[in-house]
């Protein structure tokens, strides 16, 4: 095995609520993933508080590295690379994995490298699926970002549309404290859903008409606010099923028209809320519809962890040479594929 082939790579990820620590071995073979949530701790305010995920984080990092190193049956010795997110995401908790991995990179003498948060989600697709390259088109949508990237190859990005006010998994995460269900509302309003109506209620249907490839969540958030102050007796499974019809309309049909205008046959789709199943399957009835490829990562890889971080640094650092200086700062709202001008025609 040469060289690059076997390097070992630990990565961290601590972005937002989820302690998270993999080690990957060449660019797509994952050796472990462990990934601690801090959901039930934040559950209680209704979403995360970035001072009591910081301070979670630094408790239980350490003890999660030395996890994942045991559970790899390798030794810290035989680590070649250490990677953590250093944007975007909140600043504190990025601030103690990206210190963390600095300082195992020190201690260890083994190159560091800071990773974009969105492009280790695109990364979670390779190590699903390794043999499906690009280019595509690809649908980011999370608890705190939905985009749509044009990925012409790894590491050739093009901002094509994002939100202009919530991600859509923060939306659903804010009408599920509405509807009282605890945080993350996500995957509990995907189960509400299976046994609502979703043509109970009309809600909006923001910028689905709109000529561009940006997102609208907020004021769906609002209409469902609205609606409850109008029927406080309203079904639970009928506001998630109605709320789910809006969010999969907007986002099939804005992913389905980016990948068509840009000429990509192929859309993939990551981020937590790539695991929503109403979205899946309007995803696929409207791609079989225009003969667009789909395909998107177990549920595991579409929510936050560190292999796609690792996944992400072991390709920039094969492909590119890539490692960052002890100094490199996180970056609390670090884009991706932004320096292309943004344009609506992909020809
Ligand atoms: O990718 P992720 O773990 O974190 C961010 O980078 O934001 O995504 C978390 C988001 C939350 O908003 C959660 O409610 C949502 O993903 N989510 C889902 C489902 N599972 C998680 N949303 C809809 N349906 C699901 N099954
Ligand atoms: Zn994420």
């Amino acid at each position: 095995m040469n060289e690059a082939a076997s390097l070992l790579t630990l990565a961290i990820e601590t972005s937002c609520d989820e302690t998270a620590v993999a080690i990957l071995r060449g660019e797509t073979d994952m050796v472990v993933s462990l990934v601690y949530s801090q959901a039930d701790l934040h559950a209680q305010y209704g979403g995360v508080v970035p001072e009591v995920a910081s301070r979670n984080h630094v408790r239980k990092l350490p003890y999660l590295v030395r996890e994942a190193v045991a559970a790899s049956g390798a030794t810290m010795g035989d680590l070649g690379l250490i990677a953590a997110t250093h944007g975007p995401g909140l600043i504190g908790p990025l601030l103690v994995g990206l210190s963390h991995a600095k300082g195992m990179a020190f201690g260890l003498d083994v190159p560091f490298l800071g990773v974009n948060h969105l492009e280790g989600h695109l990364f979670a697709h390779r190590l699903h699926a390794p043999e499906i390259e690009p280019p595509f088109m690809a649908l980011i949508v999370s608890g705190g970002h939905t985009s749509l990237i044009d990925v012409h190859a790894y590491g050739a990005y093009r901002l094509v549309g994002r939100t202009v006010d919530d991600a859509a998994g923060e939306a659903l995460d804010k009408i599920g404290k509405m509807i009282g269900i605890g945080y993350p509302a996500g995957a509990e309003i995907d189960r509400l859903a299976e046994r609502g109506d979703p043509k109970a209620i009309p809600f909006p249907r923001p910028m689905v008409g709109s000529s561009g490839f940006d997102f609208s969540f907020a004021g769906l958030k609002t209409a469902v606010l609205y609606h409850l102050k109008k029927n406080p007796r309203e079904r639970h499974v009928d506001i998630a099923a109605s709320v789910l019809a809006s969010v999969v309309e907007i986002l099939t049909k804005k992913s389905i028209e980016a990948t068509r205008r840009y000429h990509r046959r192929r859309l993939i789709v990551v981020g937590g809320v790539a695991a929503n199943a109403h979205l899946r399957r309007g995803l696929e009835a409207a791609a079989a519809a225009h003969g667009i490829e789909l395909s998107y990562p177990p549920h595991e890889l579409c929510t936050d962890n560190a292999a796609m971080i690792a996944a992400a640094a072991a390709f920039r650092h094969r492909q590119f040479g890539e490692s960052h200086p002890l100094s490199l700062a996180p970056n609390p709202s670090l884009g991706i594929g932004e320096e292309d001008e943004r344009a609506d025609s992909g020809s």
